[in-house]
């Protein structure tokens, strides 16, 4: 049984981190003779030997607490020439027998290549707002930053509707549509733009004129940071980027649609249109009781994994059941919005 486990949170923070934190570290120190450590800044941590030590003093009152107390970033040893053997080392010295790595699609993939190529004790939970990890029907963080996108196309509605304005409401998720479609339905938006579906500029323009034709004078356009806008019905379209810097993952800054679609709105149409963007205050602060819940039994089963030596996993929800999936299927590929969840939406429309 491993008796010294580290535990890791890397990519972008979200709400629950903390959550999961405190309940892997209380499982494993509830376990006689069993320590636990907290690997700082993600990946990096295991890089440069970043470590505090977690007792139950230290994941102490943080269920509520948004951030992570153990820093993240978005390292990937992968990046740096010897980065996997450096983990490997660094995990001797720090004595550790298992890490449960919290992460996204990008840093569970770093968890399957250090497992699967290096012999990594590693078990994985999935953490992120954007909901694109295969194998769960939900990433923790995701529930939270809906509620918060949901609070604030209600709000912006009031304001929408009291200036006859088209609204236009960037909301993040990368490639995923999740954030977008969940905020948007739970909201009543009149338009969903998700990176799956490729948009044409027109469409929304004629969408929004039939709707203030049947005498509505506002609407509130929801649009994903990585939805593509195309020419036509039938091309791919193109994404719309803060910047051309790439992080370590080789991903690009995605920003800015809603900026784009606003003035075309405004331009095509004639109405007088406003664009939000939501950003990171979707990332920060508490979770909800959703969230919590999911993290600390996510937290719970991913102790159990590291302390019988099931290593290679990852823990995920699967109809309201926790169970243990590969990581190599977890990250295969990204999980985006299916066609049917759109077609629902899609009645909503105009
Ligand atoms: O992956 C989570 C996420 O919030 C994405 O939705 C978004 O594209 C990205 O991180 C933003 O990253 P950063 O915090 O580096 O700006």
């Amino acid at each position: 049984m491993a008796k010294r486990v580290g535990i890791l949170t890397g990519g972008g923070d979200c709400p629950g981190l903390n959550a999961v934190i405190r309940a892997a570290a209380k499982r494993c120190l509830e376990t006689p003779d069993v320590e636990c450590l907290g690997i700082l800044r993600g990946w990096r941590g295991l890089l440069d030997e970043l470590s505090i030590p977690l007792d139950l003093d230290s994941v102490s009152n943080i269920l509520p607490r948004g951030g992570t107390i153990l820093r993240t970033s978005r390292t990937n040893p992968f990046a740096t020439p010897g980065g996997a053997e450096r983990v490997m080392d660094n995990m001797k010295r720090l004595g550790l027998d298992a890490l449960i790595a919290v992460g996204g699609f990008d840093e569970l993939s770093v968890a399957h290549l250090l497992f699967s190529e290096h012999g990594l004790n590693v078990v994985g939970i999935p953490k992120t707002i954007d909901n694109d990890v295969e194998g769960t029907e939900y990433t923790f963080g995701f529930d939270s930053t809906v509620s918060i996108a949901m609070e604030a196309l209600d709000r912006i509605h009031t304001t929408a509707e009291s200036h006859d304005r088209v609204m236009v409401v960037e909301v993040m998720g990368r490639l995923a549509g999740w954030i977008a479609l969940y905020a948007g339905l739970a909201s009543g938006a009149d338009f969903i733009l998700i990176p799956e579906k490729p948009f044409t500029v027109q469409k929304v323009c004629d969408t929004i004129l039939r709707r203030h034709d049947r005498g509505k004078d506002f609407s509130i356009v929801v649009v994903a940071e990585g939805a593509r806008v195309a020419e036509t019905p039938d091309e791919e379209g193109i994404y719309v980027t803060q910047d051309s810097a790439i992080d370590e993952f080789g991903r690009v800054r995605l920003g800015g649609v809603g900026t784009v679609l606003a003035r075309e709105i405004e331009k095509r149409t004639g109405y007088d249109t406003r664009v939000t963007m939501l950003g990171h205050t979707q990332r920060g602060g508490t979770s909800t009781a959703f969230d919590r819940v999911l993290g600390t039994r996510f937290g719970v089963a991913a102790a159990n994994l590291a302390l019988k030596g099931d290593f290679g996993k990852m823990v995920a929800l699967q109809a309201n059941r926790i169970v243990s999936i590969s990581l190599e299927e977890a990250t295969r590929k990204r999980r985006t919005v299916p066609d049917e969840l759109y077609e629902v939406a899609k009645i909503f429309f105009g």
